[in-house]
C-alpha cells in the first residue's frame, strides 16, 4: 500500500474543481503538497486553509502550464523539493461541433492535457526512478475510451493520456514508481464554465467521492481507477468490444442528447 502520510504530492489544476478536492483529501491523509495552477490567489487561500486544518506543509507555484517556459521555470523551482507523487490533474475540454467552434481551445487542450502532462511526467518521473520510489496519477476521463463527436479534440487528448499512461506504467513496472490513470465520468466542477453547457446534477458525481476512490485505488497499486458511478466503467468495456463506428455513433448520440452539439461560448 502506498502511504500518503509524510509524502509530498504535486497537484496540477489545484485552484478549483477536482484539483482542490485532490489537495484537500491528500492533506487529510497527511501528504505535504505543492499546488500548481494559474490562479495564485486561489492557490494561496487553499494552502492556508489546508495548513491550518491538517498541519501539512503546502507550497504554491502559480504557472500557466500551456507555456513551456513557465513549465521549465516550475521544474527549476522544484529542484530542491523531492516530489513523491505527481498528480497530473489540470485539464480543459472544448465542446461543440468542431468546425463551428474556434480552433484555439483545441490547441490549448493539446498544450495542457498532453504536452504539460508529458513534460512533468518526464522530468519528475526521472527523479522518482532514480530514487526507486514514487508515483504518477494522470487524470484521463471516460472520454478516453472512444471518439467523442462534439468533444472531438478533448476526447482525443484523453485517448492520448490513456495510451501514454498505460505504456509508461508498463515501462516502470518493478522500478518502485507506480503509474495509474484515473477515469472520472461527469463530475460536478467548473469544467463547462464559460460555455452554454450545464451538467445535469442527476448524472454527475461529487468531486470528494471521485478523489477519495482515486487515491484509494492508487494506494492499492491499481493501474486504472474508475472513480465515478459503475456505469462509467461498463461504458469503457463496451467501447473495447463494439466496432469503432458503433461506439462513435453511440457517443455522438449521447452527446447530442445532452445538447453538446449546440454548445456555444457564453
Ligand atoms: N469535471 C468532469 O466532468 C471531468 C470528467 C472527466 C475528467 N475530468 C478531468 O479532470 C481534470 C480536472 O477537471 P475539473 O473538472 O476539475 O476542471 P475545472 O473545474 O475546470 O478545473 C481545471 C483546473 O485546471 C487548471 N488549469 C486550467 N488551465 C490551466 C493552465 N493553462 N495552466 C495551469 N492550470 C490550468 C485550472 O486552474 P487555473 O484556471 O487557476 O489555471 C483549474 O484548477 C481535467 O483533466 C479534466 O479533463 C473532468
Amino acid at each position: 500500500m502506498y502511504t500518503y502520510r509524510g509524502s509530498t504530492t504535486l497537484v496540477t489544476g489545484a485552484s478549483r474543481g477536482l484539483g482542490t478536492a485532490y489537495a484537500t483529501e491528500l492533506a487529510r491523509r497527511g501528504s505535504d503538497l505543492v499546488l500548481v495552477a494559474r490562479s495564485a490567489a486561489a492557490l494561496d487561500e487553499l494552502a492556508a486553509r489546508l495548513r491550518t486544518a491538517h498541519g501539512v506543509a503546502v507550497r504554491t507555484l502559480a504557472a500557466d502550464l500551456t507555456d513551456r517556459t513557465q513549465v521549465a521555470g516550475l521544474l527549476t523551482d522544484l529542484a530542491d523539493t523531492p516530489v513523491d507523487l505527481l498528480l497530473n490533474n489540470a485539464g480543459m475540454g472544448p465542446a461543440g461541433p468542431f468546425l463551428e467552434r474556434p480552433l484555439e481551445p483545441n490547441q490549448v487542450a493539446v498544450d495542457l492535457n498532453i504536452t504539460a502532462l508529458m513534460t512533468l511526467s518526464h522530468a519528475l518521473g526521472r527523479t522518482m526512478a532514480a530514487r526507486g520510489h514514487g508515483g504518477i496519477v494522470n487524470v484521463a476521463s471516460t472520454a478516453a475510451f472512444q471518439p467523442m463527436p462534439y468533444q472531438a479534440g478533448y476526447g482525443a487528448t484523453k485517448a492520448f493520456v490513456l495510451s501514454f499512461t498505460e505504456a509508461l506504467a508498463e515501462e516502470l513496472r518493478g522500478t518502485g514508481v507506480h503509474v495509474m490513470a484515473a477515469h472520472p465520468g461527469g463530475t460536478d466542477t467548473s469544467f463547462f464554465d464559460g460555455t452554454t453547457h450545464t451538467m445535469d446534477p442527476r448524472h454527475v458525481d461529487a468531486p470528494a467521492d471521485v478523489v477519495r476512490r482515486t487515491l484509494d485505488d492508487f494506494a492499492r497499486g491499481r493501474s486504472a481507477s474508475y472513480p465515478g458511478r459503475r456505469l462509467n466503467q461498463i461504458g469503457s468495456w463496451a467501447a473495447r468490444f463494439l466496432p469503432r463506428t458503433t461506439t462513435t455513433r453511440l457517443a455522438a448520440w449521447v452527446n447530442r442528447s445532452v445538447g453538446m452539439d449546440a454548445v456555444r461560448a457564453e
